[in-house]
Formats: C-alpha cells, sequence, structure tokens
C-alpha cells in the first residue's frame, strides 16, 4: 500500500488516478457539504431528534455543526464528562460550545461511573470496550431525559467518525477476516454494544482530518478551534498503560500535559505538531530531588508531524526547549522524577500508548 512516508507515495498515487486510470481532479469541499446534508436530511425524518456526543475535539464539533444546518434544532448535544478529560477540559470546551459555536449542549458529569468500571482493568481493549459501553449508556440515559421533555424519543446519534478510524477497524471488504482485533477496535466503531438504541449518523466517515478541518472552516467554526489536536475518545485512557484509576496517575498526567501543551504553544510550534502530549508510565524509578532520594513515576512526551495520523514522524525539539520542559514538570509536578521523550514514528508504534 502506498502512503504518504513511501518515496515519491504521492506521486506514484497521482500518477496512476490522473494519468493512468484518467480520474478528473474536479473535487470540491463545497459540494461535498452539501451532498452530506442532503443525505442527513434523507435519512433523519422532518419529525426525528438527533443527539450529538461532543468530545471538545474537532471531529465531533464539525460533525455537530453540519447537522446543525441541515436540521436545525431537533439536535440535541452531549458533552460528556469522563473523568478521562485533559486539565481543566470541561470548562474550556463548554466555554467555546456556547460562547463561539452557539450549539446547545448539555454538559453531563458521568466521570464516577467511568472510573468505577474502569477500576483494575488493564487490558487496552478491554477498557476502549468498556468506555464505549459506558458512553452509549450515558447516551440512552440523556435520550430517555429527551424522550420526557419533547413526548418523542430521539432516533440518532451524530458520531465524528474519521476514514482512517474506519479503515483501522474494519476488515477490508470480501476479505472474510476480521483483523479489527488486531489493530484497535475504537470505540466510536469497533466497540458500541449491539443492543444500542440510537442509530448512527457518521457524516465525516469518509473524511480525513486535513479534510475535515478543510469543511469545518467552511461551516464557520472558529479556526482555533480547528487547530486543536486530536484527542482520542478513550481520552487519558489510551495514555495510561494499565490500570486509569492506579494512585494519582490521571491527576499527575494531567499536569505534566498541561505543562507540555502550554510549552509548545509558548514556543509558537503548536500548529506545526499533529498531536503532542504527554504518558503516565507505570514505572517507579529512583531520583534526587532537594535532599532527598525518591521513588516517583516516569512520565513520556510524545509528539508527531503527520497528514492524517495513518502515518507520523516523531517531532523534533530544540534541546533547550526539552531541558526546560523536563525541568518544570519535575519541579512542579509532584510523584514524578524522570521525563523521557517517545522518538519513534509510525509505523512501528501507533501516535497513541495503547
Ligand atoms: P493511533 O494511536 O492509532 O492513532 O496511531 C491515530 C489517531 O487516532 C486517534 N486514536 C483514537 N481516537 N478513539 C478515538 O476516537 C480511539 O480509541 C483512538 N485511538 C487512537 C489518535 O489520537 C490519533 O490521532
Amino acid at each position: 500500500m502506498k502512503v504518504t512516508h513511501s518515496p515519491k507515495g504521492m506521486e506514484t498515487l497521482r500518477h496512476f488516478l490522473l494519468d493512468i486510470c484518467g480520474v478528473e481532479a474536479g473535487w470540491k469541499m463545497e459540494d461535498v457539504m452539501e451532498e452530506e446534508i442532503k443525505v442527513i436530511r434523507g435519512m433523519v425524518g422532518p419529525q426525528d431528534h438527533v443527539i450529538c456526543a461532543l468530545s471538545g475535539g474537532v471531529d465531533s464539533t464539525v460533525a455537530a455543526t453540519l447537522v446543525h444546518k441541515a436540521i436545525g434544532e431537533r439536535l440535541h448535544c452531549i458533552f460528556v464528562d469522563n473523568g478521562l478529560l485533559r486539565y481543566k477540559e470541561q470548562e474550556r470546551v463548554m466555554e467555546t460550545f456556547e460562547k463561539d459555536l452557539h450549539l446547545p449542549v448539555t454538559c453531563v458529569d458521568a466521570s464516577v461511573r467511568f472510573l468505577s468500571e474502569l477500576k483494575g482493568v488493564t487490558d487496552p481493549e478491554k477498557k476502549r470496550k468498556i468506555i464505549g459501553k459506558e458512553f452509549i449508556s450515558v447516551f440512552d440515559a440523556f435520550a430517555h431525559e429527551l424522550e420526557q421533555k419533547l413526548g418523542k424519543k430521539p432516533t440518532y446519534l451524530v458520531q465524528g467518525t474519521l476514514y482512517p478510524d474506519v479503515i483501522e477497524s474494519c476488515p477490508p471488504p470480501g476479505s472474510g477476516k476480521t483483523h479489527s482485533h488486531t489493530i484497535k477496535s475504537h470505540h466510536n466503531v469497533g466497540g458500541l454494544p449491539k443492543d444500542m438504541k440510537l442509530k448512527l449518523i457518521e457524516p465525516l466517515k469518509l473524511l480525513f482530518k486535513d479534510e475535515v478541518r478543510e469543511l469545518g472552516k467552511i461551516l464557520d467554526v472558529p479556526v482555533s478551534f480547528l487547530k486543536r489536536h486530536p484527542f482520542p475518545g478513550p481520552g487519558l485512557a489510551v495514555r495510561i498503560p494499565g490500570d486509569v484509576t492506579q494512585g494519582n496517575a490521571l491527576d499527575i498526567l494531567r499536569q505534566v500535559d498541561e505543562i507540555f501543551i502550554q510549552a509548545i504553544k509558548d514556543a509558537g510550534i503548536y500548529d506545526d505538531i499533529w498531536q503532542a502530549f504527554a504518558v503516565f508510565l507505570p514505572v517507579k524509578t529512583t531520583g534526587v530531588q532537594g535532599d532527598q532520594r525518591t521513588h516517583s513515576n516516569a512520565v513520556a512526551l510524545r509528539a508527531v508531524t503527520s497528514q492524517d495520523g495513518m502515518t507520523a514522524d516523531w517531532y523534533y525539539f530544540e534541546h533547550k526547549f526539552l531541558d526546560d520542559v523536563s525541568r518544570k514538570i519535575c519541579n512542579s509536578v509532584r510523584g514524578v522524577n524522570r521525563v523521557c521523550l517517545d522518538v519513534t514514528s509510525k509505523p512501528p508504534s501507533t501516535i497513541e500508548w495503547e
């Protein structure tokens, strides 16, 4: 398979499609938007109500804005705090939804139930499944409440699934294989429980990330929002290998991540990076902090450049930047005495650690 990392990969694909197959490059994002709006209107009956789960990321926000344009106030958005969000994420995204996007959003704090279901679970796929299942139960409950309010049950759920999620979660058509489990069961594609009562609308499922950003621009989503780095649905759970409820891993990770991201923004390199984040390492290492020996956790920093998340290169930071960030983390986050840098590309690694 040709990818952007293959030598002359893009040129080869272009030559194959345009010169050999005779395909015309007349594809416009405006047409995709109009087409999607038509599809949504055709799918959702005039009396139907739709729920959209906003994650605070680009994908679900663009998906919601598109569906809002198609069906107006019959769209009802929900933002779930699953206890796996970044530092002050709930406050930050709710402010943006209300102030900039004017989307009607109900915020549900479900952190206690998510974390109690995840307690002691170490298998990455099991964690994803649990998170997917909890999300759906929260949506079901929200749908039930809406039903009481509207006198009609919402029938659809919008998800910001992208094409790479679909590719990496489904076996190739006709292959007879089930390789979805050998890669990842992204919660929003592979992990949905079979008894889910809401039907899915996935208006971005044929688009790549850069295309979603382009679509967002046409839909007037603020550029600052569109430039946010992707954040996975299972949140910090895939950045804490093992049990996410171990010690104060979540709290430590939030603080480290915030320092790292803020430093990246201050250095003016946020937009050069596809995705940056910290990982909590479930190992204790020895350190000397002040006059004392410590036995604390190590954290890893990961930053990658990418076109679409399918392949990625690790980002080359200046040494001074890394030195400053590492010092700041160890000096200000209690429970961390070692900072590592992830220098692997995708492949062979994935972007997330789980
Ligand atoms: P990987 O780790 O597969 O990540 O190289 C590729 C892109 O997908 C995001 N990602 C996820 N998104 N649910 C999501 O919604 C998931 O389970 C998930 N796992 C990875 C990842 O952040 C990156 O942008």
